[in-house]
């Protein structure tokens, strides 16, 4: 569908039709078909953070996957609608940390005698529900942009993080960025009773990373660091901080998708470069790049797209544009009053992060 020229020009119409009532968002992993109608273009906090700068737009079209949506609903008036073209637009990591699993945790380290000591920090892929949770418990949420800066303020806060859901970007910032051990570090596994971990375990971490992680990044491995290395002399290997540890230690740069962008910005001609993120991005940023000379290259041509993030095609965001356009609404993403209030909470700790 990506060169259909019948449903970019139904696209083009409809949006024209919908004129300032529409502001549509496009995450950076979103498809070249897709990406070409965002009226804005962003990493996941960047896009949290320009959600409300069309005020007068009633109508939020968000080309991404749903936590990024309900955020986006979470963070605008309540008289604007956000719509999410595909409701099967998730993302497997967001549903590793249930509200169910994470009350139980929050039990397990209050009955370990820390609770009080902990604070939560959420990454920005998780459900509303999680947030409102990290809201509720004083916590943060962060994204792959801030995580280091969210750590900083969480540890002035108390002197333990219950980092949610991601290990890996918890691990990782711990470990690269704020001088932690692997050893300061356990992981709380939901589906084993309190955690797989003993109460002199959570006693003595500072770091309790829940057992969550990205099907994408989790498929790069050393193995994908070492071959590339081998097969292209002097490549620079740039990485997102979803991937593992190892990956993650390997690794040239490490950093959020508007950090690889603007990394990539940067090079000098000549220079050589191996992504570890997801292909849709990788792809956009190679032919972008490529007449400036500057080789780009999938860290391991056997990872794929991300398939939720994917479910967003021409067709989808045609048929929101056109619902729209003739005063339908459909796919709203509308996030409760409740859990809004605390959800919002941790997301402007986040937004007023130093
Ligand atoms: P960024 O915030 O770096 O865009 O990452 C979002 C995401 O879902 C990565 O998988
Ligand atoms: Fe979720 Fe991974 Fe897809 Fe990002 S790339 S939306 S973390 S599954």
């Amino acid at each position: 569908s990506a060169s259909d020229p019948d449903l970019v020009a139904r696209a083009r119409a409809a949006k024209e039709k919908l004129g300032d009532k529409v502001f549509v968002l496009g995450h950076h992993y979103q498809r070249d078909e897709v990406i070409q109608f965002a009226d804005v273009t962003g990493d996941s906090f960047k896009l949290a953070r320009d959600a409300a700068a069309r005020p007068e737009a009633e109508y939020i079209v968000f080309c991404g996957v749903h936590f990024m949506a309900e955020s986006a609903d979470i963070l605008t008036s309540d008289d604007q609608k956000v719509v999410l073209p595909d409701l099967a637009a998730g993302c497997s990591m967001a549903d590793m940390a249930t509200a169910e699993q994470v009350a139980e945790c929050w039990d397990v380290l209050t009955e370990a005698g820390i609770a009080e000591q902990v604070v939560p920090v959420s990454y920005m892929n998780s459900s509303a529900d999680i947030k409102a949770f990290t809201g509720k418990h004083g916590g943060t949420i962060c994204t792959s942009s801030n995580a280091k800066r969210a750590l900083d303020w969480a540890f002035e806060q108390g002197e333990k993080v219950l980092f949610l859901p991601d290990q890996h970007l918890g691990r990782n910032t711990a470990v690269r960025d704020m001088g932690m051990s692997l050893e300061d570090c356990v992981v709380y596994n939901p589906h084993k009773p309190n955690g797989g971990l003993s109460a002199q375990e959570l006693r003595g971490a500072k770091m309790i990373l829940w057992r969550g992680h990205c099907s994408v990044h989790g498929r790069f491995s050393l193995d994908s660091v070492n071959d590339v290395r081998e097969r292209i002399p002097g490549v620079n290997v740039l990485v997102h901080p979803e991937c593992k540890h190892e990956v993650v230690a390997a690794a040239d740069y490490v950093g959020s998708t508007e950090y690889i962008i603007k990394a990539l910005e940067a090079a000098p001609a000549g220079s050589k470069w191996a992504i570890g993120t997801e292909l849709n991005l990788v792809r956009r940023l190679a032919n972008r790049f490529a007449p400036e000379g500057k080789e780009i290259v999938f860290l391991d041509k056997t990872v794929c797209f991300c398939s939720t993030m994917n479910r967003i095609d021409l067709p989808h965001l045609v048929w929101a544009l056109e619902s729209l356009a003739e005063g339908t609404l459909v796919n709203r993403i509308e996030v409760d009053k409740e859990t809004e209030a605390f959800a919002k909470l941790a997301l402007e700790r986040m937004l007023a992060l130093p």
